[in-house]
């Protein structure tokens, strides 16, 4: 027996529908609002959502939308509208919905869309590979993410060695984390050394000790990281920073597995995981010279690359969602709640940082952002300017379009005479491409 989750803010709506619903055969929870809603998904699992998209928040359908698809990408969901608010309704189906339904309905179209919704959950499981457990802090649902998480998953356990690649801000810290807590070294530490930061000295003894008076200040023994971490897990992050010098004193290492303390004599067994990162493509430093190709090749048994936020953009929304969620538990304010226009701003936009990035300018957005629910506007207002838009050869020229008619309306105010005069074509030219966009007229 199919399991619905009907949610609305009427209780009479409520009453009426999930009776229809009953005498339908279908199995219904209500709830009121979107911490109902969380709450029921949280517990169980359902077979169709439908819910109304204006409650207590003035979309809050649409984050009850989020969490649905949060916890089930396949689930349908049906968004339940009045009429003024058709056109959130289409953004909602942009945004994932399976369709929505215009309030007055009879019940016979209402159960007409809930058994077509059905159908479809029922015979187009999704293809996508699904989501391993475990790895709730690290956000996504995009094709490139599940497969990042299927190899970890697959790897951590063993102790090779991994070499994370991706540009800056895509998450390789947390990925590195997420091995080792998957790893059987869990118990053990996980010790992480910024290979950047060191002059090459510095990095020699940070890594492997010293004995006292092996240099001038060197007034104690010192303990190295190796040492830290032996039985458990050494991060090298930034590896490819690394001076050549040095690079060949830690392939000494990983092949003896014993280390020497700076001053020292003695060689001391250490049992390390290596797991390190860089934002560099390290083959080709290889070529280039700058990284010694043998121990590229120790440190890269399992390459992982993790994918740019541009090749990921469809999780630009959730990564957004659990940022503003986090962001509003720790200042103890409500979320704020981004309008779906917004949430395509913020999904267009090129974050050359990365989630780091996104993250970040969240942050802002949501001191900034003096009412609650933020627009495209306001997205359009603080983000950085035009440099960082996008203007790569994978935009299509549409989206190139768009962006610059709403940047042009966005510097003046909104005043469409002003903005078409400054693209240099006519205001009906420009309000058929607003029309053609779906840019709202203010
Ligand atoms: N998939 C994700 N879900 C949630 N948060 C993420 C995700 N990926 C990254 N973050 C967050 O983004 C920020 C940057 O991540 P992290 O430091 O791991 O990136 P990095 O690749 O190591 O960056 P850099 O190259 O600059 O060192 C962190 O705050 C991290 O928690
Ligand atoms: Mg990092």
């Amino acid at each position: 027996m199919a399991q619905i989750l009907l949610i609305d803010d009427q209780e009479s709506v409520l009453t009426s529908l999930s009776i229809l619903l009953k005498r339908h055969g279908y199995r219904v929870e209500c709830g009121r609002n979107l911490s109902d809603a969380e709450g029921f998904l949280s517990r169980q699992s359902f077979d169709l959502v439908i819910t109304d998209l204006r409650m207590g928040g003035p979309l809050e359908g649409m984050q009850v939308l989020q969490a649905a698809l949060e916890k089930d990408p396949a689930v349908p969901v049906i968004i339940m509208t009045g009429y003024a608010t058709i056109e959130n309704a289409v953004e909602a189906i942009k945004l994932g919905a399976y369709d929505y339904i215009t309030k007055g309905f009879t019940n016979s179209e209402f159960i007409e869309k809930v058994s077509s919704a059905l159908s479809i959950k029922k015979t187009d499981i999704s293809p996508e590979p699904s989501r391993p457990e475990g790895f709730d802090d690290i956000i996504g649902q995009s094709r490139a993410i599940i497969n990042v998480l299927r190899l970890i998953e697959k790897v951590a356990p063993s102790d090779s060695s991994v070499l994370i690649q991706g540009e800056s801000g895509t998450g390789k810290e947390l990925i590195a984390k997420a091995i080792y807590r998957f790893s059987n070294r869990r118990h053990q530490s996980f010790v992480a050394v910024n290979c950047a930061a060191f002059t090459e000295t510095l990095l020699e003894t940070e890594l492997f000790g010293h004995v006292r008076g092996s240099f001038t200040g060197a007034e104690k023994d010192k303990r190295g990281l190796f040492l830290a971490a032996d039985k458990g897990t050494l991060f090298l992050d930034e590896v490819s920073e690394m001076p050549l010098s040095m690079q060949i004193k830690l392939l000494r290492v990983l092949q003896e597995r014993v280390i020497r303390p700076v001053g020292s004599t003695d060689s001391i067994p250490v049992d390390v995981r290596i797991i390190s990162s860089t934002n560099r493509d390290l083959s080709k430093e290889t070529l280039k010279g700058s990284f010694r190709e043998d121990l590229f090749f120790r440190l890269c048994v399992v390459p992982v690359n993790v994918p740019s936020l541009r090749d990921r953009r469809d999780d630009i929304p959730f990564l957004a969602r659990h940022f503003i969620k986090i962001l509003g538990e720790r200042q103890g304010k409500k979320p704020l709640i981004l309008e779906p226009e917004a949430l395509n701003v913020l999904t267009n936009h090129i974050w050359r940082g990365n989630i780091r990035e996104l993250q970040n300018f969240l942050e802002r957005l949501a001191l900034l952002v003096e009412h609650p629910v933020a627009g495209a506007r306001d997205l359009l207002r603080y983000l950085p300017d035009d440099s960082s838009r996008d203007f790569s050869p994978s935009t299509s020229l549409a989206e190139k379009e768009r962006d610059h008619i709403l940047r042009a309306l966005e510097d003046n105010q909104w005043n469409q005479s002003l903005a078409a005069q400054s693209l240099g074509i006519g205001r009906t030219t420009l309000w058929r491409k607003m029309k053609i966009y779906g840019i709202p007229s203010s």
